[in-house]
C-alpha cells in the first residue's frame, strides 16, 4: 500500500512512467474505460475545490470506478471534532483509495499513516500540492518536449502557493534548469525551499519584484492567485492582491514560444484577453490534471491495462 503525499515520493523515473501512461488515456481514452470497474475513490475535501475534487472524480469514472465523499468539512464529523486519523481509518472500510484535501500543512500524512489504503495528497495548506504538479508536467513535457534546459518565472504569491512549492521540488531534478522568482517582497519563496532544494541542488535562481524585466528570457511563465485564505490580515491581502497582471501589453517583449501556466483559480492574475493567444496552456493544464490523476490512481492501486 503506497501514498502520495509530495511530489518527492515518486522517482523521475515513475513520474516518466505515469507521463507515458497519461499521453496513451489522451491517444485511447477508451481502452481505459473498465479498469477500475468495482474500486471506490473517496474524495475527503476539507477546503474548496473545483478542479482537483472534480477530475478526481471525474478520473474515477472514467476508469469505471465509482466515488463517494465529501467537499466541506462541515458536512462530515470533523465538524464533530473527529480527528484526520479516525476519519483515515473510517473510510478505509468504504473505500479502495482516498483523495484529501486539508487547510492544515501535513493532515494528509496523517491520514495516510493511519489509513489502509492509499492516501493521495490533493493540497494541504501552503505546504503541497502534487497531484497539481503532476498535471503542471504532463502540460510542460507535451508543450516543450522535455523538462531540461528551460528558464521558469514563478510569478505571484510564492510565500503561500502550494503548487510552486511542489512544481519547484519536481523541476529541481532536472538538466539545467533555471527559476525566476517574481513576487511582492512580503510573499517571497520560504527560506526553506531556497535553501533545502534550491541551493541543495544548486540551482540557478534569481529573485525580483518587476515582472516585465525579465519576460525576455522565459520559456514558461507560472502566475499564480495570491491565497487569501492563508493571510491573518484582510488589509494585507487587498494591498497585495493585483500586484501582477499579465496582459497583452506585458508580453509584448516575450518569447513566441513561451508557455503561459496558471494552477487556476484565476482572479486577476492573467486578462481573459490572454485566453486566446496560443501560449496560453492554463486550461490545458485542466484537462491534463484529470488524465494524470487517471494514471495515478491506476499506478496506487496496481492497475495496469
Ligand atoms: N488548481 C487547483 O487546485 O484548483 P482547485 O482549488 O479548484 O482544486
Amino acid at each position: 500500500m503506497r501514498s502520495l503525499i509530495s511530489i518527492l515520493d515518486l522517482s523521475v523515473e515513475e513520474i516518466d512512467e505515469l507521463i507515458a501512461v497519461a499521453n496513451d488515456i489522451i491517444a485511447d481514452p477508451e481502452s481505459y474505460g473498465e479498469l477500475c470497474r468495482g474500486k471506490k475513490l473517496a474524495t475527503l475535501f476539507f477546503e474548496p475545490s473545483t478542479r482537483t475534487r472534480l477530475s478526481f472524480e471525474a478520473a474515477m469514472y472514467e476508469l469505471g470506478g465509482n466515488v463517494l465523499g465529501f467537499s466541506e468539512a462541515q458536512s462530515s464529523s470533523a465538524a464533530k471534532g473527529e480527528s484526520v486519523a479516525d476519519t483515515a481509518k473510517t473510510v478505509s472500510c468504504y473505500a479502495d483509495i482516498i483523495a484529501m484535501r486539508h487547510p492544515k500543512e501535513g493532515a494528509p500524512l496523517v491520514a495516510a499513516n493511519n489509513a489502509t489504503i492509499p492516501v493521495i495528497n490533493a493540497g494541504d495548506g501552503g505546504h503541497n500540492h502534487p497531484t497539481q504538479t503532476l498535471a503542471d508536467l504532463l502540460t510542460i513535457q507535451r508543450e516543450k518536449g522535455s523538462f531540461d534546459n528551460l528558464t521558469i518565472g514563478l510569478c505571484g504569491d510564492l510565500k503561500f502557493g502550494r503548487t510552486v512549492h511542489s512544481l519547484i521540488e519536481a523541476m529541481a531534478r532536472y538538466n539545467n534548469v533555471k527559476f525566476v522568482l517574481i513576487s511582492p517582497e512580503e510573499l517571497k519563496l520560504p527560506s526553506y525551499i531556497k535553501k533545502d532544494v534550491l541551493k541543495k541542488h544548486g540551482i540557478e535562481y534569481v529573485q525580483t519584484t518587476d515582472l516585465e524585466s525579465v519576460m525576455p528570457e522565459l520559456d514558461i511563465l507560472y502566475m499564480t492567485r495570491v491565497q487569501r485564505e492563508r493571510f491573518f490580515n484582510e488589509e494585507d491581502y487587498l494591498r497585495l492582491k493585483d500586484s501582477y497582471i499579465l496582459t497583452p501589453e506585458k508580453l509584448k517583449n516575450a518569447k513566441t514560444d513561451l508557455t503561459i501556466m496558471h494552477p487556476l483559480p484565476r482572479v486577476n492574475e492573467i486578462s481573459v484577453a490572454i485566453d486566446e493567444d496560443p501560449r496560453a496552456a492554463y486550461f490545458k493544464q485542466v484537462f491534463n490534471g484529470k488524465i494524470v490523476r487517471m494514471a495515478l490512481i491506476m499506478k496506487l492501486l496496481g492497475v495496469t491495462k
